[in-house]
């Protein structure tokens, strides 16, 4: 099967991982149509914001009939866990419009941390060893913290969905078991109603991309986030302060293991439980001394690692997305530019905290500014630079703040210094009121 020549696709998300997306699937001669659900400021260079809650199903498929849409791509992971691609199968209508994500139940690779670590245990995937706690057994979760299974720091996890912010690391035994009654207690919401606790792994992290039709997969590059909102890796936890793609770590022989230790059991135990996934995996992995283990599944691509790993692919994503709707992903080639792609986000003043909204942003570059009107021309910045808008919105015609995370400015070069250098020289030309980035992206790594 295949998608027709050219496609109308709904695109779900307002990030700048969908803007990244939007920018790529706009460079594709295959494109008839492009519909961003709702978007941002900057997904309107590339297509048409449509105002839709990407959580609500009726009316996506109400805008899906309407529009002729062929494809629908899931930015974020909500969507997925609540189950958007099996309310599609499920309706005689929209069988037929392919989604690119996982099924509920294959969502759960995410939603659930537990779920998670007993899928890696019962495909021999590495990964660190776990116990998991309720409010049923919280004294034998203590006593496994004080046992000598575990080692300080411990790894507290709430199972589910907590906006990256459910992991506690903590090097107090009496503060971890504190905590985790806590966490029962409901700290995280019903997200920790359940607890795994983690060996602690120590390494440097890398994210790995992996896309597939449920059958074989395709590697994409890897990248390296920066998690935590201050330089050296310090303060709070974030969505992510900027990537770097390629990771000089990720070597030849690591990825090799990473391969076939990883992926390929990875997709061999999707293919053996029968779970319907036709997406994109993002592992998280730490290298420890050369030893890839996994720490999490991510049902869906990373933000900001797609503004990093799309720009380095040089192939056609609408092929991708027929490889991996119709199962025919083995035929398809990915083709990836061996230069360094660098972002920066630019986040509002008091992120990961409370923040205010709406400041304008000046000297936007202008082909990424908000064209003036419908139009499928592809948003890119100066040269090799490419501003992602984050949270922005329109208003009044003036592009605003309107999240935590603003831009991710992405430049390519020939290493880490001259992209993250093409990144910072743009952001220097770029102002609104309580404009933060870190100035250390991609610096640990030289
Ligand atoms: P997660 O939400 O699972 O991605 O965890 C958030 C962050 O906590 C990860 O990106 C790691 O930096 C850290 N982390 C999670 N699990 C472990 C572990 N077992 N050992 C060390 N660090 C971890
Ligand atoms: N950058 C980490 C994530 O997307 O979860």
């Amino acid at each position: 099967m295949k998608l027709p020549q050219t496609v109308n696709i709904l695109l779900l998300g307002s990030g700048g991982r969908e803007h990244a997306f939007a920018w790529k699937i706009a460079q594709s001669p295959r494109l008839e149509k492009l519909f961003i659900a709702p978007g941002n400021a900057g997904t309107r260079s590339c297509g048409v914001n449509a105002d839709l809650d990407p959580s609500n199903f009726p009316a996506i498929k109400q805008f899906v009939l309407n529009n002729y849409i062929n494809l629908v791509v899931v930015g974020p992971e909500q969507p997925l866990v609540d189950g958007v691609k099996d309310y599609f199968l499920n309706d005689s209508e929209i069988r037929h419009i392919p989604v690119i994500g996982p099924s509920q139940e294959a969502a759960r690779l995410e939603g659930s941390k537990e779920y998670a670590k007993a899928f890696m245990s019962r495909h021999g995937v590495p990964t660190a060893a776990y116990f998991t706690v309720t409010k049923d057994n919280v004294e034998e979760g203590c006593a496994f913290l004080a046992s000598d299974k575990v080692q300080a720091p411990y790894v507290l996890k709430a199972d589910g969905l907590a906006a990256g912010k459910g992991v506690l690391i903590i090097d107090d035994l009496a503060e971890a078991q504190a905590e985790l009654r806590a966490m029962l207690e409901g700290k995280f919401g019903a997200a920790s109603k359940k607890v795994v606790i983690e060996e602690f792994l120590s390494g440097i992290e890398v994210s790995v991309f992996v896309a597939t039709d449920g059958k074989s997969y395709k590697i994409l590059p890897e990248a390296k986030d920066y998690k935590r909102i201050g330089e050296g890796d310090t303060g709070p936890n974030t969505g992510g302060m900027g990537a770097v793609s390629p990771v000089p770590f990720a070597t030849p022989e690591f990825m090799e293991k990473v391969r076939t230790r990883i992926v390929e059991p990875t997709i061999r135990g999707i293919r053996e439980e029968e779970l319907d996934y036709t997406g994109f995996i993002f592992i998280g992995l730490m290298n420890c001394g050369g030893e890839p283990k996994v720490i999490e599944y991510n049902v869906r691509m990373g933000d900001p690692e797609t503004e990093v790993v799309l720009p380095r692919i040089t192939s056609d994503i609408i092929d991708l997305f027929e490889g991996i709707a119709h199962g025919t992903l083995e035929e398809k080639t990915v083709t990836v530019t061996p230069r360094t792609a660098a972002t920066v986000v630019c986040v509002s003043g008091g992120y990961p905290g409370a923040y205010e909204k709406g400041f304008p942003i000046e000297g936007l570059p202008a082909s990424a500014a908000p064209a003036a009107g419908e139009s499928g021309e592809v948003a890119a910045g100066e040269g090799d630079t490419i501003v992602f808008h984050a949270g922005t919105a329109l208003k009044g015609g003036e592009t605003v703040t309107a999240g935590g995370r603003v831009l991710a400015v992405t430049s390519l070069g020939d290493s880490i210094p001259a992209a993250t250098a093409a990144s910072y020289k743009t952001i220097e030309g770029i102002t609104y009121e309580g404009k933060y980035c870190r100035r250390d992206i991609g610096r640990d790594l030289l």
